[in-house]
């Protein structure tokens, strides 16, 4: 079974472009088959990249986790004016990203890697729409893991359904650190954590 995250070099490409708009911003992807939301963009992403830039910090630099065709590392990149990193395992999903990056003029590169396993550097913010469907092990990792690569006064933001098990999720993190839940809508709970 093909998922949003498994590489198959064989899937038929037909690309796309997406439009978004933030503000007075206009902002262009590029998607394909075989990537996460390919025909349109996520609500849950747009309601945590929105709901991020409501409560912005001053920050210097940030890490999308799963971040397909870079639509939140983008948006936050322009809105922001900071760099970013980006990282995912879809290889399809890093070359759009990587050019969604020059075609919308933002300063974001994209690497593979496997949650953590090719980060070395630490962050202030740390943003996921997290793989729900690569099972929850991998979701915890993404979240638990992340407090490593946080800078000191570092925040994680998620983003995470109720049906996918957001309440129960926040219950286990919260034994760990503070959590602080920013937003509810449509059953999305829009959270984050802090460096304890
Ligand atoms: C729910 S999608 C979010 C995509 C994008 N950030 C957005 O908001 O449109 C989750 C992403 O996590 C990626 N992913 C799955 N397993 C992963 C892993 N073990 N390490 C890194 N990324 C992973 C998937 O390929 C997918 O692009």
């Amino acid at each position: 079974m093909n998922h949003y995250f498994t590489n198959n070099d064989n899937l038929k490409s037909e690309r796309r472009i997406i439009k978004y708009n933030y503000g007075s911003s206009c902002f262009d992807f590029i998607s394909d088959n075989g990537v996460f939301s390919k025909n349109k963009i996520d609500y849950g992403s747009s309601l945590l990249v929105t709901t991020y830039l409501q409560n912005k910090k001053n920050i210097t630099n940030f890490l999308d986790v799963g971040c397909s065709y870079g639509f939140i590392s983008i948006i936050l990149s322009k809105e922001l004016n900071v760099s970013g990193e980006g990282i995912d395992i879809n290889k399809r999903a890093l070359k759009l990203a990587t050019e969604n990056a020059k075609l919308n003029n933002v300063s974001v590169s994209f690497k593979e890697s496997d949650i953590y396993n090719n980060v070395d550097a630490s962050y202030d913010l740390i943003i996921t729409n997290p793989p729900i469907r690569a099972g929850k092990k991998v979701v915890m990792e993404i979240l638990k893991e992340g407090l490593k690569y946080l800078n000191h006064d570092g925040e994680l933001w998620a983003v995470i359904r109720k049906d996918q098990g957001a309440k129960s999720i926040i219950q286990e993190l919260e034994k760990l650190t503070p959590v602080t839940i920013a937003a509810k809508s449509k059953g999305f709970y829009i959270f984050f954590l802090k460096k304890n």
